[in-house]
């Protein structure tokens, strides 16, 4: 394993994405929506920055077969909460085609949220498909496969609280 950002790094930018959303979102109805898997890591950490009034849900996505895009992507497990009239945040992990997120963009713009912007840890450039805009981004990174925090291979690597590149890939 390469480690690529290291662990002091990553809390010092997700300090700083927090304080941003705390300017952006003063008197508004922020609901945080992290989709799951990937998110969680990112997700809890970026919520203890944030200090407006918050509400968090989560989707599933199903989308990766290892480390190869299917191209299909479904929506695996939903909302509990109505999100119309508020200002909803998506948080990723990363986007790298951007398939998966103009999914959820298109899926969640049909229930008339206030606002809608997306929160993403990584940005991989290289792959982009869809040209999907990000509001906040973590780290941009070129287009290796990397996995930790949250991110991983074939459900491994998650507990890395590092972000790394496995090795040969
Ligand atoms: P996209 O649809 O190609 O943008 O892929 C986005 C999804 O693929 C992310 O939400 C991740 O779940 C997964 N993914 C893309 N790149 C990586 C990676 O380098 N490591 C782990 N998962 C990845
Ligand atoms: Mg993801």
């Amino acid at each position: 394993m390469k480690e690529l950002i290291k662990e002091a790094d990553i809390i010092k930018r997700v300090r700083e994405l927090g304080k941003k959303i705390n300017d952006d979102y003063k008197d508004k109805d922020l609901v945080l929506v992290g989709v799951l898997k990937g998110a969680f890591v990112f997700l809890s950490d970026l919520l203890r920055h944030v200090d407006v009034p918050v509400v968090v849900d989560f989707l599933s996505i199903s989308s990766y077969n290892g480390t190869e895009s299917s191209g299909v992507v479904r929506l695996t497990h939903d909302l509990s909460l109505n999100i119309e009239n508020r200002d909803v945040v998506i948080v990723e992990d990363v986007v790298d085609t951007g398939r998966t997120l103009q999914y959820i963009i298109d899926n969640l713009k049909t229930r008339k949220p206030r606002s809608l912007a997306v929160c993403t840890l990584l940005n991989k450039k290289e792959h982009r498909v869809v040209d999907v805009s990000l509001d906040y981004v973590g780290f941009t990174i070129p287009g290796v496969f990397v996995v930790g925090y949250g991110l991983d291979y074939r459900n491994q690597y998650r507990n890395l609280r590092y972000v790394g590149v496995l090795n040969g890939r």
